[in-house]
């Protein structure tokens, strides 16, 4: 288990974009490059290997959005998505933005479980936001996934 803190490092521009782990969280590459190229990813490794990311969106000054976050599949269930989610909120306030924001689909109750116990709050939904912005409809455990679940958390 990972227990108390993670480092994590800015990956670089130049650097490869580890898609196979941000598919982990959104469904397709082309939603994916709708943020990934205008945000600032944090990936957690070990042994030279990324076992989890996630990308921090500026919205304004004052806001910003975890567009995506993702824990290598092997690793997922041992903390380090929480010490993942930490870290960006540590990272949000070093930069002086008042709010933190997260989506996740109406489906993902595991995801709103994590951001919920991490302090985020429920605040708005994007209606049929995955309707509108996705090719084919997507179910998981035989529900549409059809809104996005905005939730946020103050930082001040
Ligand atoms: N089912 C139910 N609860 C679970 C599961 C599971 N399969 N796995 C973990 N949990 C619980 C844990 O018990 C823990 O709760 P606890 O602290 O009360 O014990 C909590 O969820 C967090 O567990 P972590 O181990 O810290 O989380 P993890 O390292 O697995 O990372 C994450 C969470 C990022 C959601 C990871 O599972 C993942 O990459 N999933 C696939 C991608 C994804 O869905 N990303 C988020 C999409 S939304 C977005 O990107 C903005």
């Amino acid at each position: 288990m990972f227990r108390s803190t993670i480092t994590t490092r800015l990956y670089t521009k130049e650097e490869t974009i580890p898609y196979h782990l941000l598919l982990l969280a959104d469904e397709t590459l082309e939603a994916i490059d709708r943020y990934i190229h205008k945000s600032d990813c944090y990936v957690f490794e070990q042994e030279g290997k990324i076992l989890g990311i996630y990308a921090l969106f500026r919205i304004d000054n004052d806001h910003v959005e975890i567009k995506n976050i993702a824990v290598l599949e092997a690793f997922q269930g041992k903390g380090i998505g929480t010490l993942l989610i930490r870290d960006a909120i540590q990272k949000a306030k070093d930069e002086q933005y008042k709010t933190i924001l997260i989506g996740t689909a109406n489906t993902a109750f595991q995801q709103l479980y994590l951001y919920q116990k991490e302090g985020f709050e429920m605040d708005h939904i994007k209606k049929n936001f995955f309707i509108d912005n996705y090719p084919k409809p997507i179910y998981e455990k035989g529900i549409l996934l059809n809104h996005m679940i905005m939730l946020k958390k103050a930082l001040v």
